[in-house]
């Protein structure tokens, strides 16, 4: 059992608070707005008035509030030692406010730990969900068997904080493309007068050809093996090339498409027609 202070209460913090409450540990909560701390007295947790008083009979310190410059805020204010606790920002945040809250810990003789949450306040505790962390030198042995309380598949990915807000960034925008895809491909078919259901109920028959770009993924990326391609840089540049003449003949916005072929096609020029499309990581990136 371990002492834990959550401050911040919105509906991840609470949701982290249950969590490690029901696994048994002494939960001390703290909100900015007073009154929601008092759901989690009635199961036992700590209300502390202030910041400091909640990471003053903790030992691990997790902050869920709404970005880490909001955090900076808090630990700046902070009139206690925190010299030698563990602090965990758990609020999502830029590269530039991760680094200065490092900072700030550091300075003060406090140990910690970035978390990047990957998953909605209904999926803490689950096995399934993943927080990334960064931290100093021992913070993932020392802590890491509590976050993955909270998320089952947690792991540990260094001690830069600019690597968890690119992880951020990075998976982020994975997921963004795809939604965004689907907006894009909404309208031109809705100029070209598809019904939306149509379009819509083909959308899952595609989810099957993304998962086959995660493979194709997997296995060229990591290993930067691009040759043999079975569908080649050149022929995805041809299909984009007449998916883009279609957006632009239908006036629908077409820039999406065009950021793919305009790039697609200047790696063809540059003599990578033959790699896999996953090629223009290397080549995008120069
Ligand atoms: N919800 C999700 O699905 C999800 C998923 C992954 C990551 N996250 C991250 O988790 C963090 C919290 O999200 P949430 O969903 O819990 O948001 P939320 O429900 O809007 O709650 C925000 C929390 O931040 C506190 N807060 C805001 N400004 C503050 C300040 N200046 N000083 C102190 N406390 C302050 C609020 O306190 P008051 O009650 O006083 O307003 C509240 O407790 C965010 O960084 C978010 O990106 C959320």
């Amino acid at each position: 059992m371990t002492n834990i202070a959550i401050l911040g209460l919105g509906s991840m913090g609470s949701a982290l608070a249950h969590c490690l409450i029901k696994a048994g540990h002494n939960v001390a909560v703290w909100n900015r707005t007073p009154g929601k701390s008092d759901a989690f007295t009635n199961l036992g947790a700590r209300a502390a008035k202030t910041p400091d008083e909640a990471i003053a009979v903790s030992d691990f310190a997790i902050v869920c509030v709404k970005s880490h410059a909001q955090t900076v805020k808090i630990i700046s204010d902070l009139t206690i030692s925190i010299q030698g606790k563990m602090i965990c920002d758990m609020s999502t945040g830029d590269t530039k406010d991760a680094e200065a809250l490092v900072k700030i810990l550091s300075a003060q003789g406090a140990r910690y730990m970035l978390g990047m949450i990957n998953a909605y306040p209904s999926g803490i505790g689950t096995d399934d969900a993943t927080i990334l962390t960064v931290g100093s030198a021992g913070s993932w042995l020392a802590y890491g068997p509590i976050i993955q309380t909270l998320a089952g598949r947690s792991a540990c990915i260094g001690r830069e904080p600019s690597a968890l807000a690119a992880m951020f960034a990075g998976l982020f925008s994975v997921r963004q493309g795809f939604m965004f895809g689907m907006i894009y491909g909404a309208i031109v078919c809705e100029k070209a007068g598809v019904p939306m259901q149509v379009f819509s109920d083909q959308i899952p028959a595609s989810l099957k050809l993304v998962h086959d770009y995660y493979g194709l993924f997997e296995r060229s990326v990591p290993t930067e093996r691009f040759a043999n391609a079975e569908a080649s840089m050149k022929v995805y540049a041809l299909a984009q090339e007449d998916a883009l003449k279609t957006f632009q003949s239908l006036d629908a916005p077409s820039e999406f498409m065009q950021l793919m072929y305009d790039n697609t096609k200047a790696a063809w020029d540059d003599g990578h027609g033959d790699q896999e499309l996953t090629a223009l990581v290397k080549t995008m990136a120069n």
